[in-house]
């Protein structure tokens, strides 16, 4: 067995120190050491886009990351994000348009949405689903959530609001 490693991280906005195996993963370590079992685990190959996460702003995929490559860095999960109210909006749209049903694959999706209206673009149809190309949904069909973050992107163009910036 491997020796253990300690770490140090920011994880939404707090500093947590662990002593951990040093081949586990970061989503392993934001669900089990942490608790913040938002962070969803479905291909563990980097394919469904479950388990994204911002590392330093930028989605990731958690499963694919071991958790000491975050050693001294700044993750943010669906939990951050909701308490900072950063996605109040894409979560409502998702909400009024039915755009989860299991909600399986849908924190994935919201951490992809933020990032995508993060960039201040007004997007069309065709980048937001090229855009959520690396997030698989196996219930809702993807119409009603391109609907939801097109709707995001429409209102947040016409308030004029500031892109909330990733962390
Ligand atoms: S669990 Fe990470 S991409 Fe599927
Ligand atoms: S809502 Fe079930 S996998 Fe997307």
């Amino acid at each position: 067995m491997s020796e253990r490693v300690p770490i140090a991280l920011e994880v939404n906005g707090e500093t947590v120190a662990r002593t951990i195996e040093p081949r586990m993963s970061l989503a392993d370590f934001l669900r089990e050491e942490l608790e913040l079992t938002g962070t969803h685990l479905g291909c563990e190959m980097g394919v469904c886009g479950a388990c994204l996460v911002l590392l330093n702003g930028k989605a990731v995929h958690a499963c694919l990351m071991f958790a000491v490559q975050a050693h001294g860095e700044r993750v943010e999960t669906v939990e951050g994000l909701t308490e900072r109210k950063a996605i109040a909006d894409i979560q409502e749209a998702f909400h009024n348009n039915n755009a989860l049903q299991c909600g399986f694959c849908t924190t994935g999706m919201l951490v992809t949405a933020h990032e995508m209206l993060s960039r201040g673009d007004i997007l069309s149809r065709e980048e937001i689903r090229d855009g959520l190309s690396g997030n698989y949904c196996r219930c809702t069909g993807y119409q009603a959530i391109v609907n939801s973050i097109e709707t995001v992107a429409q209102a947040r163009a016409v308030a004029g609001a500031a892109p909330s910036k990733p962390e």
